[in-house]
């Protein structure tokens, strides 16, 4: 196996990250549930002074939102694609200039912790070829299928940064071959408190990752045509797992296992890459129609809402699969249908874990984001590396992070640490 491997030649190397790419890191993520559904609420006072004015460069004004060890970066993007990356890359760049370096030996190191599960010849590859060249690998399959601007937008931040464009790329690279567990929330109509959207995505993922320290809400103003933006996320990262648009479409993203065999592909757009240009959508029907489209690589469920139909629908997409949900569609065991909440929880789908359910039915009719939050997220411990909500019709976002590596005070969970309330619709107006 190890010579077969060592052969390298480039098909080989096609096979293999097409293998590694939507298969590797199931790592973490899953964490036993009390079976009672009876956790504590996060009961830490929420922090909701607006974010504080740190520096700017033309094209870009940084603040800093949260407090203590929970601070986070917003970052304020104009211009083009490359004049928004540049902007970015001279503000963060002692930032920047760490991160791939950081990830490819966090990727490096999971391999090998993974060595029980994963087959022996793809650790080995790892080892043999590097995290770098994996994920450059990955960049070369899904260029041709990226659109321009984030190519653009890419160059800039290593230009801004003063680092190689294959650094960012490869960086940018990374969520193509993760997988992490998550949980999708839309609830809306009669069972929210204002009858409008509030959506949860707590995104379970090992909250070790070195990214955790570089948290980050990037505002992108002038994406003309289109909406303003917020994609939280971290540093550096063009695409979009969870973001909400001021027109207002949400998304939030969660990985599919147990998905049937043959429905992915390693060439395609990245699938950060098209949730953003779902996000950048007018509306619903555009936001399912630039998904149902676009060249499509690894098997994710995504939520996607909009405020002005007042609908959320959960889709289950990979290169040869496209479905759309709402919360009538999905009558399975154990996942009570919930009228106007539409809803898949941090386990393999379809969940049989009841909690989830019991929590949403609890606060039916009474849901908002801040509940979603902390006595819905926090006792059913979803979103470890991070935890969002949005109320769609106010812009408010309620968001906690993992514990930064650099910090011992505190639980690791977003979940548990100290949420920051967000008024977006302050954000996206903020004149440059
Ligand atoms: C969590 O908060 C809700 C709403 O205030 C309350 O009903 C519930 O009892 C709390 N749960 C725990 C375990 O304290
Ligand atoms: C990616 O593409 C570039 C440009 O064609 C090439 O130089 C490089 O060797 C490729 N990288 C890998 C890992 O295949
Ligand atoms: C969203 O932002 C864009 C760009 O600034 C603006 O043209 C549009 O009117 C805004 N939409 C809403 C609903 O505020
Ligand atoms: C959705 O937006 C597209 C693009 O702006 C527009 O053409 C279409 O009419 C809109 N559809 C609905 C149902 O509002
Ligand atoms: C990308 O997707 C479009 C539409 O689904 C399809 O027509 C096109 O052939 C795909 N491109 C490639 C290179 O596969
Ligand atoms: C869900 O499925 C059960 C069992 O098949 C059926 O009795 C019930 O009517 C279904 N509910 C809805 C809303 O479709
Ligand atoms: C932040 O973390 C440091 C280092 O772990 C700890 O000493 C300090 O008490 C923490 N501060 C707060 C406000 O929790």
């Amino acid at each position: 196996m190890r010579n077969f491997v060592r052969r390298n030649s480039l098909h080989m190397r096609t096979s293999l990250i097409a293998l590694f790419a939507c298969a590797a890191f199931l790592v973490a993520a899953v964490t036993a549930l009390d079976p009672s559904c009876v956790a504590p609420n996060n009961t830490i006072p929420v922090w909701t002074a607006a974010p504080v004015f740190v520096s700017s460069v033309p094209n870009g004004k940084l603040y800093q939102a949260g407090t203590g060890n929970d601070t986070f970066n917003v970052l304020h993007l104009y211009g083009t694609p490359y004049q928004q990356g540049y902007a970015q890359g001279q503000l963060l760049s002692s930032t920047i200039k760490g991160l791939t370096n950081d990830l490819v030996a966090f990727i490096e190191q999971e391999a090998e912790q993974a060595a029980s599960w994963l087959p022996v010849w793809l650790i080995d590859a790892v080892v043999a070829n590097g995290a770098p060249f994996l994920l450059e690998l990955t960049f070369n399959a899904t260029k041709p299928f990226a659109p321009q601007r984030y190519l653009e937008e890419m160059q800039g931040i290593a230009d801004g940064a003063g680092v190689d464009v294959k650094d960012v790329q490869n960086y940018n690279m990374f969520p193509e071959m993760t997988k992490a567990a998550c949980t999708i929330v839309g609830a809306t109509g009669s069972a929210t408190s204002n009858g409008k959207i509030s959506h949860l995505r707590g995104l379970d993922f090992t909250p070790t990752c070195p990214i955790a320290s570089f948290p980050q809400v990037t505002i992108y103003h002038d994406s003309t045509p289109g909406p303003v933006l917020a994609n939280v996320g971290w540093t550096g990262m063009v695409g979009v797992l969870t973001g909400l648009s001021n027109t207002s479409i949400g998304i939030g993203e969660k990985v599919w296992i147990n998905h049937p065999k043959d429905i992915e592909s390693t060439y395609g757009e990245p699938w950060m890459f098209i949730l953003r240009d779902a996000l950048a959508s007018a509306n619903m029907t555009q936001a399912l129609s630039r998904i149902q489209n676009a060249n499509r690589t690894c098997a994710i469920h995504v939520g996607v809402g909009d405020s002005t139909t007042n609908t959320f629908n959960g889709l289950t997409i990979a290169a040869k699969a496209y479905d759309v949900y709402n919360w009538q569609s999905l009558n399975w065991t154990g996942h009570p249908i919930i009228q106007d909440v539409f809803y898949w929880d941090k386990h393999v789908q379809p969940s049989h874990n009841p909690c989830l359910g019991e929590y949403l039915q609890e606060f039916w009719g009474n849901i908002d984001a801040e509940k979603l939050a902390l006595n819905i997220a926090a006792p059913f411990g979803t979103g470890d590396m991070h935890c969002v909500t949005f109320d769609y019709s106010t812009g408010i976002a309620f968001i906690a992070n993992a514990r930064k590596p650099s910090v011992t005070a505190g639980t690791l969970p977003a979940y548990y640490r100290q949420f920051t309330r967000l008024d977006l619709n302050a954000l996206w107006n903020l004149a440059q």
